[in-house]
């Protein structure tokens, strides 16, 4: 059993009613958050999120000489990296998270050298970094690994034409934030198109940067000797949103969510619509009810403009519900179905072929019982299984969940769900 952070506990059969706020994106914030490496000015970001991996990051910008002052009631955060008293970053916390690696663009722009070890983050597959090292080898860094840890110099670095073997979300980053201080202009290609690339692109424009392309998959980055201080606010969080719009799916509910971008969410409000649940876009709002019964689908995960993987398990549950069954196949990470076997526990009937490809049968009655969150994403899952179903729904390992989602034990509850957190 993980023993991350406590359980909740969920009593199901509450349909969700009412409007909520969606967070700022964690996906966005932590490479913003990171990008203050590239500047000794203050990077103020506004609407960051109160979550673990915020906190995390926020200690690893600290272990190399950064002060972060954080303000919660505001979700404001201040990063001053005037000085930076080291390049290495400490192990353990480097291993807790995959954003430690997004350190390493910005450590060798600004200072020259780092040292880091492996990332760490979510067990769903092996998660390779050759993306960025490759990348920033082709600028002129020096990279080599030891005993685990990548050590990393440069005498400076310099643009380069670098093709992406994929377009790796931390990759791309990475490759951008070095970019924006090394000579000359440097090319992306088959680079990362998701939001968050091109909200982390709009931040780094403020300090000065100049980047041009951030949303396609190919990004030009004109190096500058300096960036400066700038105030962002964090993006809406899609896959927060599409949480949301799920739990008002399968309780029957009516959910107005605002705060959002419903572009970002296209793919899951086409997949949503295609089940048989109403949804409804403004320019900043979802409103999402479902008065129907819901027919299975097809989903490929895949990167964005495509459906979100992150999104892949909460869907599979509203799955069990659709009449008919929904083929669900996973193309960006080789082993996030693992939350299938949880799922079962609940009584869903969910078959996993090669790792990669999950058939969900339904509609099935889902009885409560207890069952472990193997990461945020597979948590979230499970929560979301626990309103739909019978009786009393135990989800332990809750602090993976609190890694990537603010409050939402509250949150569900100000909804109408029945839910509490437990030590
Ligand atoms: N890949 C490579 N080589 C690399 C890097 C990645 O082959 O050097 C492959 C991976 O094996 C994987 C795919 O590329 O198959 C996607 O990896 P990517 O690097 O794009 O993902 P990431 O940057 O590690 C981010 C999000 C994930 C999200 C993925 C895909 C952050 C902090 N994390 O991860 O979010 O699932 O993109 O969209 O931005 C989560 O929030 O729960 C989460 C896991």
């Amino acid at each position: 059993m993980p023993s991350r952070g406590g359980r909740f506990v969920v009593r199901g059969g509450r349909r969700l009613r009412g409007e909520i706020r969606v967070s700022g994106a964690k996906n966005a914030a932590l490479p913003m958050m990171t990008s203050a490496l590239l500047t000794r000015e203050p990077v103020i970001l506004e609407g960051v999120p109160d979550i673990e991996d915020v906190h995390t990051q926020a200690a690893l910008l600290r272990s190399l000489g950064a002060t972060v002052e954080w303000e919660p009631a505001a979700h404001r955060m201040t990063i001053v990296a005037d000085t930076l008293t080291g390049a290495a970053l400490p192990t353990a916390l480097a291993q807790s998270v995959r954003t430690s690696f997004l350190c390493l663009g910005p450590l060798l722009a600004r200072t020259g050298t780092a040292a880091l070890s492996r990332p760490g983050g979510c067990n769903i597959g092996e998660r390779p970094v050759n993306v960025d090292v490759r990348g920033l080898a082709a600028m002129g860094a020096e990279i080599v690994q030891q005993d685990g840890a990548y050590i990393a110099q440069t005498r400076g670095l310099q643009s380069a034409a670098i093709y992406l073997d994929y377009p790796s979300v931390t990759g791309t980053e990475n490759l951008m934030m070095a970019a924006c201080l090394a000579e000359g202009t440097t090319v992306i290609k088959h680079a990362a198109c998701e939001p968050e690339v091109v909200a982390l692109a709009e931040h780094l424009t403020r300090m000065g940067a100049m980047i041009h392309g951030a949303g396609t998959p190919k990004i030009e980055v004109l190096g500058r000797e300096s960036l400066y201080s700038a105030r962002s606010r964090v993006i809406p969080d899609r896959l927060e949103a599409g949480m949301f719009a799920i739990a008002a799916a399968i309780t029957g509910g009516d959910v107005g969510i605002r705060d959002v971008v419903p572009e970002h969410l296209d793919a899951v409000t086409y997949k949503l619509r295609e089940c048989g649940v109403e949804v409804l876009e403004y320019e900043d709002r979802l409103e999402v009810r479902r008065r129907r019964p819901l027919r299975a689908t097809e989903i490929q995960a895949i990167h964005y403009p495509g459906f979100p993987t992150d999104m892949q398990a909460p869907f599979a549950v509203l799955m069990t519900q659709a009449q008919g069954t929904s083929v669900i196949h996973e193309r960006v990470f080789e082993n996030r179905l693992l939350y299938a076997a949880e799922v079962a526990k609940l009584g869903a009937r969910i078959d996993v072929e090669s790792q990669v490809t999950a058939h969900v049968h339904g509609p099935i009655r889902l009885r409560g019982t207890t069952v472990a969150a193997l990461d945020l994403r597979c948590g979230m899952a499970l929560v979301l299984a626990g309103l739909a179903a019978e009786g009393t729904t135990v989800v332990e390992g809750a602090g993976h969940i609190r890694r990537g989602y603010e409050q939402l034990p509250e949150r569900l509850v100000s909804l109408g769900a029945e839910l509490e957190a437990v030590a």
